[in-house]
């Protein structure tokens, strides 16, 4: 199943050491702005190969408009984009044929495909073509006032001193999106990031791995975004994040609530030059199933990336017998970093594609 929406659907193709990563999108209305170097800037934050704590494979991940935007301007048709993969070197594979890494996906997509090589798919090249689809996606929810922003919370247990419920302050939303760009692990909290980086760092020169916590804000989403009961505005953002490669936790709001007293994270409701609020947003601005007008809000867990080039104990599948591997393919040795686009794809891929849904965006296509 290689398609995720209802209406602004992408489907995409490619794989990590095949010739191209690309997506497809139907249902994104005609006449959008867009522009190449808007995508492409979106890509840039999930390059591999761009500093210590990630991949050293080098990409350029240069998008191609195929279909579907002329002139800048979306044409209502379906529209495709794709980047040539230009570094494909599969000789750090080799040894590891029949031989699952643990916690990676070799083991069950061998068991299900029949083929060895079919975890590839599952990569994290895949996600440049959810980055591109939300690229899309972000431009269209921008024309509707929504602006969504991911950054790290925590690796390797180390906290940010800022996040949504520590220490954020919207009207500072500028401000964080040069911090996020100006740092390798893409925190808030620049003095933290140092420390994340070295962790990454430490980490990988000992062939090992880490994992942490991505945070993800949606602003400006109106009130009544969701239709329950089965396609809940929480439940599509389970869905979609939970697609996400190495995802291993997601909680909308405040995780910790679920230790408190109801009296104490209530939100309370007010009002504010006549529109009503709540005081407090440990709901994560949806209640319902749809979205209350506060912010959206939800972490998501990353795993430790499962290649680490430590040995460790395996079976070899063919043989039937165990053995050990060595891994020493080109791998990212903390997730995260990377994957703070990838959410922000997501959750504008859900949010655009429920808008639709829900007729808060029109539906203009041929
Ligand atoms: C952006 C991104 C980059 C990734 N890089 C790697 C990597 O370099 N090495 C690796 O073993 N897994 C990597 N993964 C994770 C695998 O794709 C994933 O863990 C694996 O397919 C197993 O799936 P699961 O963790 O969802 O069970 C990456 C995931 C993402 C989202």
């Amino acid at each position: 199943m290689d398609t995720f929406g209802k209406i602004f659907k992408m489907t995409t193709y490619g794989k990590s050491h095949g010739p191209e990563t690309g997506v497809r999108i139907e249902g994104c209305p005609a006449g959008l702005e867009i522009y190449l170097d808007e995508i492409q800037s979106e890509l840039e934050k999930r390059r591999p190969g761009q500093s210590l704590v990630s991949s050293p494979r080098k990409e350029k991940d240069e998008v191609e408009i195929l279909k579907g935007i002329i002139n800048g301007k979306t044409t209502g048709e379906l529209i495709e984009l794709r980047i040539l993969n230009k570094d494909v070197d599969l000789s750090g594979y080799r040894n590891l044929e029949y031989k699952p890494r643990p916690a990676a996906a070799d083991f069950t997509w061998y068991k299900k495909y029949g083929y060895w090589y079919a975890f590839d798919r599952t990569g994290g090249r895949e996600t440049a073509s959810r980055v591109m689809a939300g690229a899309v996606a972000k431009k269209l929810l921008k024309k509707y006032n929504i602006d969504i922003l991911a950054y790290s919370i925590e690796i390797n247990g180390i906290r940010s001193r800022k996040s949504y419920y520590k220490d954020f302050d919207l009207i500072k939303l500028e401000e964080y999106k040069k911090t996020i760009n100006s740092n390798s692990v893409r925190c808030i909290d620049m003095d933290v990031a140092k420390e994340m980086e070295e962790a990454i760092i430490k980490t990988k020169e000992e062939g090992d791995s880490v994992g942490g916590i991505v945070e993800v804000i949606a602003l400006g989403v109106p009130v009544g975004v969701g239709e329950p009961n089965y396609n809940k505005l929480s439940a599509d953002l389970y869905y979609g994040l939970g697609s996400i490669p190495a995802v291993a936790g997601i909680h909308i709001g405040l995780f910790d609530r679920v230790r408190k007293f109801g009296s104490e994270i209530n939100d309370e409701f007010y009002i504010k030059d006549g529109e009503v609020k709540t005081k407090t947003n440990y709901s994560g601005g949806i209640l319902g199933g749809i979205s209350d007008g506060m912010p959206i809000v939800v972490n998501i867990g990353f795993k430790p990336t499962p290649s680490i080039t430590k040995r460790q104990r395996t079976v070899n599948l063919k043989e039937m017998k165990e053995t050990t591997i060595e891994i020493k393919g080109r791998h990212d040795p903390c997730i995260v970093p990377r994957a703070v686009p990838v959410v922000e794809a997501m959750t504008a891929l859900v949010l655009a594609d429920q808008m639709l849904l829900g007729g808060y965006i029109p539906r203009k296509t041929p």
